[in-house]
């Protein structure tokens, strides 16, 4: 068993999309309810950035509806990126894709049209290192051209919020209800204490502005997973 909580390069990302599917509420969904909202405000050739691409799932959901739209997936994980190629390949939208095995500090200085980010903050410290959450959406800001919208979805909450025990309860008992067993339960419950860095929702529009992006607009929330759009500042 690898040391790491979430080990994408490991046993839990080999079986990341089934547990996403159990654990987050509208997984599938989410990803069309990204492209309603983009569709609104994108042409139909338009440059788009999926951070955090995983198993390529929202690659798939977008392509298959806007074969025009050329997508750049970039993620740190060897495995994941692979599943997603295969994903890609076998759904028969590989043009116009391009995936990247790394960060967004891994990409040439070209911008984007639009840029999502999908269950990738919530693992990333607080802090004002390289690899915390402020630098993931600053740089993610850095490679969107003015106004272009940006999709964030995540875990959020602060721990110490009156209603976060209520809905992190709610929470785990969503996923015995989704089928979730009692040992995996107990066994995802450690990886979450262990894995997740959680932030409240003001603290999360406080990085978003800071990082250049205005008028973020929440347009989903269940349990503890929040889904956001905003703009990147014209300046
Ligand atoms: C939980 S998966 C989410 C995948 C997909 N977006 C989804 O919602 O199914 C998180 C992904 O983020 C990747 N990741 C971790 N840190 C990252 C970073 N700093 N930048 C981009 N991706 C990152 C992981 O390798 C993993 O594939």
């Amino acid at each position: 068993m690898s040391a790491e909580p979430f080990d994408f390069d490991g046993d839990y990302g080999d079986g990341y999309e089934q547990l996403a599917r159990t654990v987050i509420p509208g997984y599938l969904s989410s990803f069309r309810q990204a492209l309603a909202l983009l569709r609104g405000r994108l042409g139909p050739r338009a440059r788009v950035l999926v951070v955090g691409a995983g198993t390529g799932i929202e690659i798939v959901t977008f392509k298959a509806a806007e074969p025009g739209w050329r997508l750049t997936g970039v993620d740190p994980s060897a495995q994941m990126l692979e599943i997603a190629e295969h994903r890609v390949r076998q759904a028969g939208v590989g043009d116009g894709v391009a995936l990247i095995h790394g960060t967004v500090a891994d990409l040439d200085g070209s911008r984007f049209e639009a840029a999502t980010c999908f269950n990738v903050m919530h693992f990333l410290p607080d802090d004002p290192g390289a690899g915390g959450k402020q630098a993931l959406l600053s740089g993610i800001a850095e490679h969107l051209a003015p106004g272009a919208p940006f999709v964030l979805f995540e875990l959020h909450g602060d721990p110490a919020a009156p209603d976060f025990d209520e809905l992190f309860t709610a929470w785990i008992r969503f996923c015995e209800i989704q089928g979730m067993g009692d040992a995996e339960r107990a066994e995802f419950r450690g990886k979450i204490d262990a894995g997740i860095h959680w932030a409240s929702e003001a603290r999360i529009r406080e990085m978003l502005d800071r990082a250049g992006f205005e008028d973020a607009r929440r347009y989903f929330r269940s349990l503890l997973y929040g889904g956001w759009i905003a703009r990147r500042s014209p300046s």
